[in-house]
């Protein structure tokens, strides 16, 4: 991992994406028919890398996690190498490599169904000691345990955690939401999660905007809300907020545009840019992730950032 304080470590999950073209997403009891399928590289936690090392200078991200002895783990590993992203402290686990079923249907929404596997085997152990003033970056598809021990770490090195909380647990308490939020610096949520959090809270009611003050305010985090092609706001715990708006596009397909989101808003924040910038930069990367078919396949780099208006 490299030594500096610009450094940006992932930890979380690997899936391969096994990727259908749908008219439709199959309804229960339901059976669809599509023409083939795709094997791409995906998890939240490495298209948060791949995303974050695409608009970063080289050898600055580095990915922790499990993948399991098996083709899939090569895939996702030789895909992380091929992207910059440094896959030293990536762990081989006794389960296979986490797979995940997607299918987008003709408006560029999806289903996933994630089988954990070897994500489901990552520790506390596995988290790497991460240079002074890193940021570390954690999502919710490996163990809770696991990321509050690597959370609490970065902390105490002088670092920042942003924790995305996708996908939020159904089985998300009370207890647990305070624990995360405590060990968190900014975490960031959709409109359906952060509903979800407001109700663990205790605020069922909460629409998108109460719900992220909300959690800004009783966590001590910036809360960023993101709400696809209405762009996100970023709540801050003394009550003040950022907006900023996506780019108009015609969506392909959806998946991992969130997961450019959080990997670009670290990544921006880190290199010292100032919430607005770096906000305004994560929405507009989110939007073009969005022009082509799988996670990662259209996610951005610096130049198309700054090429694309
Ligand atoms: O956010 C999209 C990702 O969720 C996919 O790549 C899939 O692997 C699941 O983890």
């Amino acid at each position: 991992m490299a030594q500096s304080s610009d450094t940006i470590l992932v930890f979380g999950s690997l899936n391969v994406d096994l990727v259908t073209q749908v008219r439709s997403i199959a309804r229960p009891g339901e059976t669809v028919l599509a023409a083939s399928y795709e094997t791409l590289c995906g998890g939240k936690g490495a298209n948060q890398a791949v995303a974050a090392a695409r608009v970063s200078a080289p050898g600055r991200v580095a990915m922790a996690g499990r993948v399991g002895a098996d083709g899939f783990g090569r895939i996702c590993l030789d895909n992380l190498a091929a992207n910059g992203v440094d896959i030293g402290h990536v762990m081989q686990a006794a389960e296979p490599t986490g797979c995940a079923f997607i299918s987008v249907d003709a408006r560029g929404e999806n289903a996933i169904t994630v089988a954990s596997g070897a994500n489901a085997a990552v520790s506390a152990a596995d988290a790497p000691l991460a240079p002074t003033g890193a940021t570390l970056i954690l999502q919710m598809e490996v163990p809770l345990a696991a990321s509050l021990a690597a959370a609490r770490q970065i902390r105490e090195a002088g670092g920042r955690v942003v924790w995305n909380l996708a996908p939020v647990p159904h089985e998300l308490d009370r207890e647990a939401l305070r624990l995360l939020l405590a060990a968190a610096d900014i975490l960031v949520v959709n409109e359906h999660e952060a509903v979800a959090a407001a109700t663990c809270l205790g605020n069922p009611e909460a629409g998108l905007e109460a719900a992220g003050s909300l959690l800004a305010t009783t966590g001590h985090v910036t809360c960023v809300v993101t709400a696809g092609a209405k762009g996100a706001i970023a709540f801050h715990p003394d009550g003040s907020r950022i907006d900023a708006a996506a780019a108009a596009i015609e969506p392909v397909d959806t998946t991992g545009a969130g997961d450019t989101f959080v990997g670009i808003l670290a990544a921006s924040l880190a290199d010292g840019m100032d919430w607005p910038a770096a906000l305004a930069r994560a929405c507009k990367g989110a939007s073009l992730a969005c022009l082509a078919h799988g996670a990662q396949t259209s996610m951005p780099t610096a130049d198309a950032l700054l090429q694309r208006g």
